[in-house]
Parts: structure tokens; C-alpha cells; sequence
């Protein structure tokens, strides 16, 4: 079986902006020339600002959005080249775990009926009997009880509710699950319980994982690479360890600068992000963030940089012509201040784990803690 279980080769997803009844001729280039490889078995992070494209591409990955152009492979089969069977199979196969799981879960379905109509659709080798036990079994497998079977989705908090839309995930047994933004919604400490359970979830199952998220401290944790997008193309890619001790980007240094510091009074940032992301529509000649780039030069108000593989490092690659100065500023960066930016992520999960353990001093720095009764 090939190492690979996901591939995009040049994806792009355009969208006409209409003005009223007609088109305005402005075109905007949500997802713009997109290539990415998922490794099977590992936890591939997506991150980048709002509307740089995570969702668009999340949704392309998973064929529920046709690409203007490009394609991807699963296992190793194009997906525009799947018959409608292939297509069930892969519905099977690979999940999506939406961001909201107030508005994910259909009210008026108990979550028994909520777990069971993946299955009727998947398994219909299970008898009834054989699926109810699934249901049970997956609801403890997410750390949920049998009895809730019987409830209705408002009866539920937040990342109880989380769960259930990863029971309903699970329960076609899929090989790759899609979680777009899975714990954005949901107070830190039940945050960690969900990435906890994820990770426990990916190494139970095999699964091979694809998070959206815009929490680098969430990624640090969980992921095993990770591409940045700014406005529709991957800037940086490459392990998470290495993008985040060596980032190449300005945008990754500047993602990575803006983390506050986990300690209370200490919230500076180093480097911060010059001006707004441009509107989704504006034609930028050259390198797209040019405009908020510290590093800009000439040639990058005129000529798109090429992907290219960041030295020494065949597995890291970059978009940007100045990537060596880049490297040389982030190193200096690094001597400047007394945590690293690998340990500054960690210790900031750390609160995140401390607030799901009620620890006192969390809640002042974090904000209030949602606290999660199983009752
Ligand atoms: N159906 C659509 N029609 C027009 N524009 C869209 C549509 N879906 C997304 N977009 C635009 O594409 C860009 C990327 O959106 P999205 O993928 O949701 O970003 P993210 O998930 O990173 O916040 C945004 O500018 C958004 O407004
Ligand atoms: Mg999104």
C-alpha cells in the first residue's frame, strides 16, 4: 500500500463574485494552485487567517466541491475518475468533522439516530441489533454513555456535542477523517479534551488525520506537518517541528511572532503582521503578501516566487524569493528571547491542559472555564 493516501495536484477554486443578477467580473481565488501530499497515518495541519482558503480546500479534499481546476487522488485513483460506486466507497472512506457542533447535528435527531444513519447508509452488512451495539460502542469509544443515546443534541454542551459528530464519523469506519476547525468553537479546556481524544482516536482506528485550525499551539500539538495558506496558495510546508523552530515565510515568522507569551503580563508579540489581508478579489502582481511584508523587495511586487525546497531540508519547502533572509531574521528572533518558539506553543497546550484539570490560576489568564459535567 503506497505511503500516500491523499493527493492534490494543482487545485484551484474560483468563484465569480456576482453584483445583483450579473457577474462583476472580479473572480475570487479561494483556493489558487494548490499541490499537497497526505501521508497515511499522520495528522496533516491546514492553518492560515480567515478566508485564506482552509475551508475551500478542506471541502475540495473531500470531493464535496468540484475544482475549477486540478485533481485529487485518493489512494491512488483520480476522483473525477471515480464512478458513482467509487464515490460511495469513498463517502465511506473519508469524513468530514465540522467546525460548529450546534448547527453540525440535526436537532430533531436523538443521538442514537444520529450515530446509526452513517451505518445504515455504510454497514448494511449489520443487522439492527448489531448496529445498536455499535452505537453504544462508539459512544463510549468517545468518551460519551449508552444512556445518551436516547437525548436530543440540545441536551448537550459544547464538546459533548463535538463528540457526537465524531461518533457519527467514526461510524462508517472511515480511513481519513477532515476536521475543519473541530475545537474552534469551544471553550480551551474542553479544546484539549477533544484534541486529547482525536489523538487517542487516530492511533485506536489508523486514521490518517487533516486539521484546519488556526491555533498554532492546537497544531504543535496534535499535527505531524503542517502547510500555512495565505490568500489561496501554501506558503510553507513541511514537518511542524522544523516549520515552527526554522519558518522560511515572513507570514509563517509573523504567524508564529503573534502567539502571546504563556505567562500573564507577557502577552507582547515580536513581530506583528503589517496592515489587513488585501480584499479576496484585489489582483496582486508578484508575491500575494507582498504588501505586508517586511522582506519585500522589487522583484516581489512583480514575479509570483516559486515553491522551492528551503536548504538542507528537502522535506520544507517555501514561497518566497528572500527565504535565506527570512531564516537569517528568525534565528536572530530566536537568541532575542528566552523561550524558544517550539516551547513557547507547548507551554502555552499546557494551560490549556491545566484549565481541563481546574487548575486556579488558569481561568485569570484563559477567561472562564466551561465546565464539562457528564451527567
Ligand atoms: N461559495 C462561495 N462563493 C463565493 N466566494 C466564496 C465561496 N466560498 C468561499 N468563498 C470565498 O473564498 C475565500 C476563502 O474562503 P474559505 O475557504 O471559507 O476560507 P477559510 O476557511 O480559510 O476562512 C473567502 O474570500 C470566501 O469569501
Ligand atoms: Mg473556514
Amino acid at each position: 500500500m503506497s505511503d500516500i493516501i491523499l493527493k492534490a495536484c494543482n487545485l484551484k477554486k474560483y468563484y465569480e463574485v456576482n453584483q445583483g443578477l450579473f457577474s462583476s467580473g472580479d473572480l475570487v481565488k479561494a483556493v489558487d494552485d494548490v499541490s499537497l501530499e497526505v501521508r497515511r497515518g499522520e495528522t496533516f495541519a491546514i492553518v492560515g487567517e480567515s478566508g485564506c482558503g482552509k475551508s475551500t480546500l478542506g471541502r475540495l479534499l473531500m470531493q464535496l466541491l468540484v475544482p475549477t481546476e486540478g485533481e485529487v487522488e485518493f489512494e491512488g485513483k483520480a476522483l473525477s475518475k471515480h464512478s458513482d460506486k467509487d464515490l460511495s466507497t469513498l463517502r465511506k472512506e473519508v469524513q468530514f468533522v465540522f467546525q460548529d457542533p450546534f448547527s453540525s447535528l440535526n436537532p430533531r435527531m436523538t443521538v442514537r439516530k444520529l450515530i446509526s444513519e452513517p451505518l445504515e447508509i455504510h454497514r448494511k452488512d449489520l443487522s439492527s441489533k448489531q448496529r445498536d451495539d455499535k452505537v453504544k460502542q462508539l459512544l463510549e469509544q468517545v468518551g460519551l454513555r449508552v444512556e445518551h443515546a436516547n437525548r436530543y443534541p440540545h441536551e448537550f454542551s459544547g464538546g459533548q456535542r463535538q463528540r457526537i459528530g465524531i461518533a457519527r464519523a467514526l461510524a462508517s469506519g472511515p480511513k481519513l477523517i477532515i476536521g475543519d476547525e473541530p475545537v474552534s468553537a469551544l471553550d480551551v479546556s474542553v479544546q484539549a479534551q477533544v484534541v486529547n481524544l482525536l489523538d487517542d482516536l487516530r492511533d485506536e482506528f489508523e486514521l490518517t488525520l487533516i486539521i484546519i485550525a488556526h491555533d498554532l499551539s492546537i497544531i504543535r500539538q496534535m499535527s505531524d506537518r503542517v502547510a500555512v495558506m495565505y490568500l489561496g496558495k501554501i506558503v510553507e510546508m513541511g514537518p511542524v517541528d522544523e516549520v515552527f523552530s526554522n519558518p522560511r515565510h515572513p507570514y509563517t515568522l509573523a504567524l508564529l511572532s503573534a502567539v502571546p507569551e504563556p505567562v500573564v503580563g507577557q502577552e507582547k508579540t515580536l513581530i506583528s503582521l503589517l496592515g489587513e489581508t488585501p480584499s479576496p478579489t484585489a489582483s496582486i502582481p508578484g508575491c500575494r503578501f507582498n504588501n505586508r511584508c517586511q522582506f519585500a523587495r522589487n522583484i516581489c511586487r512583480k514575479t509570483q516566487p516559486e515553491i522551492s525546497v528551503a536548504e538542507a531540508h528537502e522535506k520544507h519547502i517555501v514561497a518566497c524569493h528572500f527565504w535565506q533572509d527570512v531564516a537569517q531574521s528568525a534565528s536572530e528572533n530566536t537568541m532575542n528571547t528566552s523561550r524558544t518558539r517550539n516551547e513557547k506553543l507547548e507551554a502555552r497546550f499546557k494551560l490549556y491542559q491545566a484549565a481541563l484539570k481546574g487548575e486556579k490560576a488558569v481561568p485569570k489568564l484563559l477567561g472562564a472555564i466551561e465546565q464539562e459535567e457528564l451527567t
